[in-house]
């Protein structure tokens, strides 16, 4: 496998934190990970290594496919919720990250507030993994792009589709946008559109990035259709906000106006009969399990980037 060049403490916050070329290298490896797990060959590059997971929120995915990572890259995850540290209890989050830093050779941490994140990576003296925030999700658009480009090859130059709210996995794809040089068009409702400084980064580099409020106009010529609950994690359910979103649903004749190859994506968990029927994401379009399972892989290349040293 090809080892990337490291610098000594790395991060993975943001996809906009880190270069074209190391985003390109990390999904190849990602690749050839998969394919060694595949023919049983063994890959314990992380021998001893230890990762400190903490998570303010729920998981399934992010949480096991860490873990499983670990441990099949010869190391060991350590699974921890705030409210077992004392962190729940008012240690500040700088004292933490010493700590932890002392015992742990990595800290992957699912927070409620993305400066906690930062506050953590800042005080750390190991390398922080995102595993998903208010305001972005790069480690599941890395394992999405994995998925499409074993479906359907390199992604620059395609054409993606985002339904819905236009949350922390849009913010994602927007910065994916960005490096890896695929259009993509967003349709939300105008109360809900993604994040300011990321359709911000999109415009200074000229990317082809694009919002709309018509699903039924963005899904033209499609090769990909992504959506998304409608109520994130500390997001307060509302009906209004059902009602704006309700327009936005992906069901069978939204995906019949997009490309008759587009895939349809979604990171899970899903909610079907809100954003999406039982017809799509069970279908044939659906690539929601390549997905789910490429968190594995994608985790393994950026777990090996931060931390191989
Ligand atoms: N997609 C994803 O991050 O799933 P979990 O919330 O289950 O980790
Ligand atoms: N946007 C969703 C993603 C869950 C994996 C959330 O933040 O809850």
């Amino acid at each position: 496998m090809k080892k990337i060049t490291l610098s000594p403490s790395q991060h993975f916050i943001d996809l906009l934190d880190i270069d074209a070329t190391t985003l390109r290298a990390l999904l190849d490896e990602a690749r050839a990970i998969k394919q060694a797990r595949k023919a049983g060959r063994k890959h314990a590059m992380l021998k001893d290594k230890k990762l400190a997971m903490i998570f303010e929120k729920h998981s399934t995915r992010t949480r096991v496919s860490f873990e499983a990572g670990m441990l099949e890259l010869g190391g060991h995850a350590l699974n921890l919720t705030s409210n077992d540290l004392q962190l729940g209890r008012g240690e500040s989050i700088a004292d933490t990250a010493r700590v932890l830093s002392r015992y742990v050779n990595g800290i992957m941490m699912r927070a409620n507030d993305h400066n906690s994140l930062l506050e953590l990576a800042h005080y750390a003296e190991v390398p922080v993994i995102n595993g998903l925030t208010d305001r972005c999700h790069p480690c599941q658009v890395m394992a999405d792009l994995l998925t499409f480009e074993e479906q359907r090859g390199n992604i620059r130059g395609a054409t993606v589709v985002w339904i819905g709210d236009g949350n922390n996995v849009c913010n994602s794809w927007i910065s994916a946008a960005i490096r890896f040089g695929f259009h993509l068009r967003i349709a939300c409702p105008p109360a809900l559109m993604p994040g300011s400084a990321y359709l911000e980064a999109a415009t200074r580099e000229k990317a082809g990035v694009t919002v709309i409020e018509s699903p039924q106009d963005a899904v033209q010529d499609a090769d990909a259709v992504i959506t998304d609950t409608w109520v994130s994690m500390g997001t307060e359910t509302s009906e209004t906000r059902k009602h704006m979103l309700r327009p936005y649903q992906v069901d069978d004749a939204l995906m019949a106006k997009a490309g008759k190859d587009a895939l349809f994506f979604h990171c899970l968990p899903a909610h079907r009969g809100e954003e999406v029927t039982a017809g799509v994401i069970d279908g044939p379009a659906s690539v929601v399990w390549d997905e789910a399972e490429n968190r594995l892989h994608a985790q393994k290349s950026i777990l090996l980037w931060c931390m191989r040293g």
